[in-house]
């Protein structure tokens, strides 16, 4: 039995589809059925349960926020990861957690590996790194996987919000200074699965393949949507957004891809069937 925690999320509600797809059996929670930030809780929760896999897709997400919410922000992404492969190993379950690009400082340039050494900018960043070390203390043979810039179809997300913009505004202005990769939490499921399957326990990126600004995202959402109003280019220093960004942490997936024996699509051909999904 596989155990997804914060289901309600954009990749625990892909999970769900997938696993309906394959017919695989799981019990799907969110912070109602299953605080993860309760060990207690979760003990009792996966009693006589077999569970054989727990995916935790429960996270706290708000960057900027988390700048004035740091022990909240760690709880759920440095302890409660932690906790839950606790619980993992005392169950004799495998286990996947997810991390962040935000764990890099941008400097490098080019695609980072797994290799690369990580110098988080913000409290996020930093929780979701802190979180990835304390799983791996714990339970060495867990699987950590960080992602970037997820859109699906539950719950909210930029390509949902640049619709929502284009529906009562002719003109926009979105930042070309953060670069990165969109990954579609669906491909993200389905990677992330294949993955689990190999037993290849670690630490691997999972991203949509190819780079983008959020301009260059904004701009591919906006034109297949066939909004007539006017883009400019913005600079995140224009925002005053409380957390720092990094300018570039697209994550070379490569390792992952060599895993499972499998490419990953491009971030436009995950833009083209979540817009498909959407309709
Ligand atoms: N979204 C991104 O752009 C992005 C980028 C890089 C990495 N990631 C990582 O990828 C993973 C999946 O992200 P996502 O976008 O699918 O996340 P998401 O849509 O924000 O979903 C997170 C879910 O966790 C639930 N949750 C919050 N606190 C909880 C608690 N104490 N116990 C149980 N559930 C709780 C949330 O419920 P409520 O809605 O009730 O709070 C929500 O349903 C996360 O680890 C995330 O950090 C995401």
């Amino acid at each position: 039995m596989i155990l997804i925690t914060g289901a309600k999320g954009q990749l625990g509600y892909d999970f769900q589809r997938l696993f309906d797809k394959l017919k695989e059996e799981y019990i799907a929670t969110d912070r109602n059925d299953l605080d993860i930030t309760d060990i207690e809780k979760v003990r009792e929760f996966v009693k006589d349960k077999n569970i054989t896999l727990i995916i935790n897709c429960a996270a706290y997400n708000n960057v900027d926020k988390a700048e004035d919410e740091v022990e909240f922000c760690k709880k759920l992404n440095t302890y409660a990861p932690r906790d839950l492969a606790i619980v993992a190993k005392e169950i004799g379950a495998d286990y996947i957690t997810y991390s962040t690009d935000f764990v890099f400082d941008g400097e490098k340039k080019a695609p980072y590996t797994e290799e690369d050494i990580s110098n988080p900018l913000s409290i996020y960043g930093k929780s979701k790194y802190e979180g990835e070390k304390e799983v791996f203390k714990v339970k060495p043979d867990s699987f950590v996987v960080r992602t970037s810039w997820v859109f699906g179809i539950a719950n909210n997300n930029f390509n949902k919000q640049v619709i929502n913009w284009s529906k009562n505004k002719d003109e926009l202005s979105i930042v070309d200074d953060q670069i990165s990769s969109p990954t579609y939490s669906k491909d993200l499921a389905y990677y992330s699965w294949e993955l689990i399957k190999t037993k290849k326990y670690g630490l691997y990126h999972l991203s949509n393949t190819g780079e983008a600004s959020k301009y260059d995202q904004g701009k591919y959402v906006l034109d297949k949507i066939g909004w007539q109003g006017k883009l400019n280019r913005a600079k995140t220093k224009d925002f005053n957004l409380k957390a720092q960004r990094a300018e570039y942490t697209k994550l070379d997936s490569s390792k992952l891809e060599k895993a499972i024996g499998k490419k990953i699509p491009s971030w436009e051909n995950g833009i083209d069937r979540f817009l498909e999904e959407m309709e």
